[in-house]
């Protein structure tokens, strides 16, 4: 029986907790080797070391085989680089830099050291993405010709995460596209793979959340704000997490008491016009492969969908996904619809990119490790070209 593979967790947050969970879960494969955040409060019945900073956990000495790095976006290429230079395998959360030079220092330091790097694309693991590809490349649709893929973010988790949090400044680390976008950037990697994206466009812009939008008589903070302005507002706090429990999971404590301090104390509670909010809330990309495939990405705040849905166009028939089913549509022959079952947060995907990396660090094949990395550094490399041509205004050509 092979022992299992002892991680650090830098970074205690919504994804530090979410890898940790897996100790618990499968205890064979996984321990939690120490835990290293400067504010969040630990499990009072974890049996490990624990320190304030990913300094300090890395300094410690404490034996280990791997580090997750769950850590806000301008820390990853340090902390990455830094990790493996120790020794260390990788679970790096997305993005793997700020900047696609970022990006290419993390894979010099994965050649020189030959260790693991795996990026958080946790959907390619979800049991739906695994069945959709599946379908995609039986031929089924023959030729794929065209794929139009909405990324719908809704309008609370947008306003919650690219307006009132982590990424509302892009200059703070990666904006909405390369933070959000690379998961959808990545899955069409998989789905086209072995075919090279040469040609980019992409629009988009912060359309609403903007001070100039604020309705008259709106206050800063939705707990000053009066009564008859916030009950027509879609965005108030009180609606998106007291009201409503969806996003309750973001925060340690999920209790009623606990939502209502944050939004009178946090930036959670700010209004969604004057949070100083710079990042794009609706973006198109306009891709062309090689062979002629065309691509449009969408990503969408303003929606009621929290979903990604998928129309691609084969030769043959058709495909259209939305994360709960599958229909297959050929011109010939009749049409079939697919419910995986899902289960787990990211519809599995959490879980199943833990038992990935457990095998990749056991299995330790430094050969397979850039190969790894390459294909998640694709993702990066069209979402920051599609970046480049929002803000040229130009196609830009591989
Ligand atoms: N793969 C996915 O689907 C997915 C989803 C959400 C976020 N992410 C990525 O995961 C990363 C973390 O996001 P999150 O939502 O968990 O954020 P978060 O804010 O909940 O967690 C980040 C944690 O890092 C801690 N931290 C900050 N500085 C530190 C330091 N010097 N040393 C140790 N800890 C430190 C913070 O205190 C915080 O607890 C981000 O890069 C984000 O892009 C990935």
């Amino acid at each position: 029986m092979k022992s299992p593979v002892r991680a650090i967790i830098l970074g205690y947050g919504i994804r530090g907790r979410a890898y940790a969970a897996y100790a618990k879960t499968h205890p064979e494969d996984f321990i939690i080797a120490g835990l290293a955040d400067p504010v969040a409060e630990f499990p009072a019945d974890i049996d490990c070391p624990t320190w304030k900073s990913w300094e300090d956990a890395l300094d410690s000495g404490t034996p280990a085989d791997a580090v997750i790095i769950a850590l806000p976006d301008a820390l990853h290429m340090d902390v990455c680089i830094k990790a493996l230079e120790r020794g260390f395998h990788v679970l790096l959360e997305k993005p793997i830099g700020c900047s696609w030079a970022e990006c290419q220092a993390v894979r010099d330091a994965q050649i020189r050291t030959r260790r693991l790097v795996l990026t958080g694309y946790v959907l390619r693991f979800a049991p739906f993405y695994k069945k959709l590809r599946e379908v995609i490349t039986s031929g089924v649709i023959g030729d794929l010709t065209s794929v139009h893929h909405l990324s719908a973010i809704s309008y609370g988790k947008a306003s919650h995460a690219y307006c009132r949090g982590n990424w509302s400044v892009e200059s703070h680390g990666t904006g909405m596209l390369v933070n959000k976008c690379t998961h959808d950037f990545d899955l069409i990697e998989w789905w086209t793979r072995g075919r090279k994206c040469k040609k980019i466009s992409s629009f988009g812009s912060l359309y609403h959340w903007r001070p100039e939008n604020k309705p008259e008589g709106a206050a800063d903070r939705c707990k000053d704000c009066p009564q008859a302005v916030r009950e027509k507002c879609a965005f108030d706090a009180y609606k998106i997490y007291y009201d409503s429990t969806e996003l309750r999971y973001h925060f340690p404590d999920e209790s009623d008491e606990a939502m209502l301090k944050m939004i009178e104390t946090s930036p959670y509670g700010r209004c969604v016009y004057a949070c100083g909010n710079d990042s794009v809330d609706h973006q198109t990309v306009l891709m062309e492969y090689e062979g002629g495939l065309t691509i449009i990405l969408e990503m969408e705040s303003y929606s009621q969908r929290r979903n990604r849905v998928t129309h691609f166009y084969g030769t043959r028939g058709e495909i259209v996904a939305d994360e709960h089913q599958i229909e297959i549509k050929p011109f010939l022959g009749d049409s079939t619809t697919i419910i995986p079952a899902q289960t787990g947060h990211h519809g599995g995907g959490d879980r199943e990119i833990m038992t990935e990396f457990v095998k990749l660090v056991r299995d330790a094949s430094p050969e397979r490790f850039t190969k790894i990395l390459d294909a998640a550094l694709e993702s990066h490399r069209i979402a920051f070209l599609a970046e480049e041509s929002r803000y040229t205004g130009k196609t830009i050509l591989e």
